[in-house]
């Protein structure tokens, strides 16, 4: 158990609800009730399952950008749980998150340069504007895009290509882990392809690791080496992908599977 990246352990988030003019609580929500699940370093942890049944609040919750109701999380074997937040913030440098809306994660007053050079200057992984211009020429390279763009605007650019932009701002930090919250799921089926092979092939230059997370089966198994299904907060199976595919245990995995267009099936195979 020691090659994992992320160790997560009986992890809950429940949220209270609110009602009525004195805000009494009337309820709670159970976002996240309970789950276990470790992404093994350098593999892909794929996170499936319908909109609102706690991806997100599972996989912020795990890297403490939610306070956890219950649970432990280990980074590398530290406790995310229980550190200072002087030594939380240099772990944060570690594990990025990319976004469903690429748009949305970018500063549009600001040009490409400034959106991913700022946070290399933050977290000192470049020391001055030299460094910083070489460091974002490099890596628009790197997620396929020419330097020569590093001067124009987000809303120049089509969407695949802003999300390019946003996983180049993740991958300059150098980080370890990659957390992709429906990362693909805003784009074009031909252009997810696209931007699912440039993550893989990322991941094998620079030794990442993704939790992946998306409501789409098809898009989790092009990527994914072990599964895990998320069900009302719950986690109902983790599996290796092929086995997950193969002989699927729960009645709620039958039930996404069973979702997917047959076609599509065929045509990934
Ligand atoms: N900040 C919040 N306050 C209250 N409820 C929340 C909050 N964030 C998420 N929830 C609720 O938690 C559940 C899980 O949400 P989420 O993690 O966003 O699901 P998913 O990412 O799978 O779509 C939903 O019922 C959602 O309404
Ligand atoms: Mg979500």
């Amino acid at each position: 158990m020691s090659n994992m990246i992320l160790q997560v352990k009986e992890l809950k988030k429940y949220f209270p609800i609110y009602s009525g003019f004195f805000r009494k609580q009337v309820g709670t929500i159970k976002a996240v009730d309970g789950i276990d699940f470790s992404i093994e370093s350098g593999k892909v942890l794929g996170m499936v399952g319908e909109s609102g049944c706690g991806k997100s609040t599972a996989a912020r919750t795990a890297i403490r950008l939610l306070e956890p109701t219950a649970g432990e999380s280990y980074f590398e074997g530290t406790s995310l749980f229980t550190l200072t937040p002087q030594k939380l913030k240099k772990i944060r440098k570690e594990i990025q998150i990319v976004f469903q809306d690429p748009y949305a994660s970018l500063n549009p007053r600001k040009t490409i340069r400034e959106n991913m050079g700022e946070a290399l200057l933050y977290h000192g992984v470049v020391q001055d504007r030299e460094m910083q211009w070489d460091c974002v020429a490099e890596t628009l390279q790197q997620v396929g895009l020419s330097p020569d763009v590093m001067n124009r605007y987000p809303h120049e650019f089509s969407g695949g290509q802003q999300q390019r932009i946003c996983i180049g701002r993740a991958i300059a930090l150098r980080p370890k882990l990659i957390i992709c919250d429906e990362a693909v799921s805003a784009l074009d089926i031909s252009i997810q392809a696209q931007i699912l092979n440039l993550l893989l092939e990322l991941k094998e230059n620079l030794n990442l690791s993704y939790l992946f997370i998306s409501h789409d089966l098809s898009v989790i198994r092009h990527i994914s080496d072990h599964i895990a299904v998320l069900h009302i907060g719950k986690i109902v199976e983790s599996r290796p992908t092929e086995a997950l595919f193969e002989d699927p245990q729960n009645e709620y995995t039958k039930t996404l599977l069973a979702a997917i267009p047959r076609v599509e099936l065929k045509h990934r195979r």
